[in-house]
């Protein structure tokens, strides 16, 4: 990522995906011309449509494409309840997530303004954290498979693997961040007390990496604590390690602690290599093409991946201008306001100075 203009892979994707993908590229083209951020954008059009019309998920040699034409990718979300199967999703959003080898998925849970959260009495300073989810091992491995499928005897294997490596590189990565960000704690969660092997070889790692960064505080929770103390006392995490599974799932939790799944950004990182920026929501089928949804969470996902090309200043503008539309009430109607998600974005982007 050496060369002045950055190239951006755009996949919107499916239902909301668009709509707010469009939102969150015109904040990119605004901080083009504010803070001379070189971009150079390319849009895609996997998902859904193209999978029911030309059979094609992710395309052949997408990864190779991707990985040696782009420095960061920004989509929206995959699903579609054409495709029951998931099959398109799996493909382009796991299929990259794996094939690029994006092991981090940093999910920031910040509170941007008091009333946003369901939580009594809990104000921005006390819901600030970050999640390192394991991104591309777990229980998100593909493997498994059907004994006597149809009768009465069925099993059902769902496998999920762990991998000193894997495991090591994201435990490294959330003690990085955290020395690298003056953040005190990291809590690990696991299910260790049931899921033996698994939970031993995360328990290990852990340890060994935590005594290399003697300044931090660790901390060991089983992950349904983690789920009950994220609601009690949020206050307690600066960076949570999880593996994949159950990061996906404290995430959603921590996006309602910060008001809805709207608001969530999430980066895929490789460090070093090209990466994935996307809301943590989903493709909402219900909102698809009403211009009700929030492209807040796609806007903020567009900042971290700012950052991650190395504009930090222009990152900060762009959460300033969400936190500053927020607190003005300017918000789609999932954070009580009344704009449309095109209004939503024309005010936050013309809050960027
Ligand atoms: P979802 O995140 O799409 O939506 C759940 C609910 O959250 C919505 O009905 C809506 O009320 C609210 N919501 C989500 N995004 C919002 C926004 N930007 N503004 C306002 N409200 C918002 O989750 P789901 O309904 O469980 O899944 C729908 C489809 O999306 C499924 O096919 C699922 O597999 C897929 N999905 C994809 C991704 C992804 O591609 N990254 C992530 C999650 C879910
Ligand atoms: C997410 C989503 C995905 C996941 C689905 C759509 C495969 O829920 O990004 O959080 O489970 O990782
Ligand atoms: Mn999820």
């Amino acid at each position: 990522m050496t060369r002045d203009v950055k190239r951006v892979a755009v996949v919107p994707g499916d239902g909301i995906g668009p709509e707010v993908i469009e939102e969150a590229v015109g904040v990119l083209e605004r901080v083009r011309e504010t803070h001379g951020v070189g971009l150079e954008l390319k849009h895609f059009d996997w998902g859904a449509e193209k999978f029911l019309s030309e059979g094609v998920t992710l395309p052949e040699g997408a990864l190779e494409m991707l990985s040696s034409e782009f420095d960061v990718i920004l989509s929206g979300a995959f699903g579609d309840p054409r495709v029951p199967s998931n099959q398109h999703a799996e493909d382009i959003l796991l299929g990259m997530r794996r094939g690029l080898d994006l092991y981090i998925n940093l999910r920031p849970v910040r509170l941007l303004h008091q009333r946003l959260t369901p939580l009594r009495d809990r104000s921005a300073e006390e819901i600030d954290f970050v999640v390192f989810r394991e991104n591309t091992e777990g229980a998100y491995s593909g493997a498994g498979g059907f004994l006597k499928r149809g009768t009465p005897d069925e099993i059902a294997l769902q496998e999920e693997f762990n991998t000193r490596k894997g495991v090591e590189r994201i435990v490294v990565a959330a003690f990085e961040y955290a020395r690298a960000r003056g953040r005190k704690r990291v809590t690990m969660a696991d299910k260790s007390n049931v899921q033996r092997f698994g939970g031993d070889l995360w328990q290990r790692v852990f340890k060994e990496v935590a005594a290399l960064y003697p300044e931090i505080e660790t901390n060991h929770q089983y992950v349904d604590a983690t789920a009950m103390f994220m609601v009690l006392n949020p206050a307690q995490y600066d960076v949570i390690v999880t593996n994949n599974l159950f990061g996906d799932i404290l995430t959603d939790l921590g996006a309602a602690l910060q008001g809805g799944l709207g608001l969530a950004a999430s980066g895929n990182i490789h460090p070093g290599r090209v990466s994935l920026f996307e809301p943590v929501h989903g493709s909402a089928p219900p909102l698809a093409g009403k211009s009700q949804a929030n492209p807040a969470g796609a806007i903020l996902s567009a900042a971290l991946m700012l950052e991650y090309l190395g504009h930090a200043d222009a990152a900060r503008a762009v959460e300033r201008a969400v936190r500053d539309s927020i607190a003005e009430g300017e918000t789609t109607r999932d954070l009580g306001g009344a704009l449309s998600t095109r209004e939503a974005g024309e005010r936050i982007r013309g809050r960027i100075k």
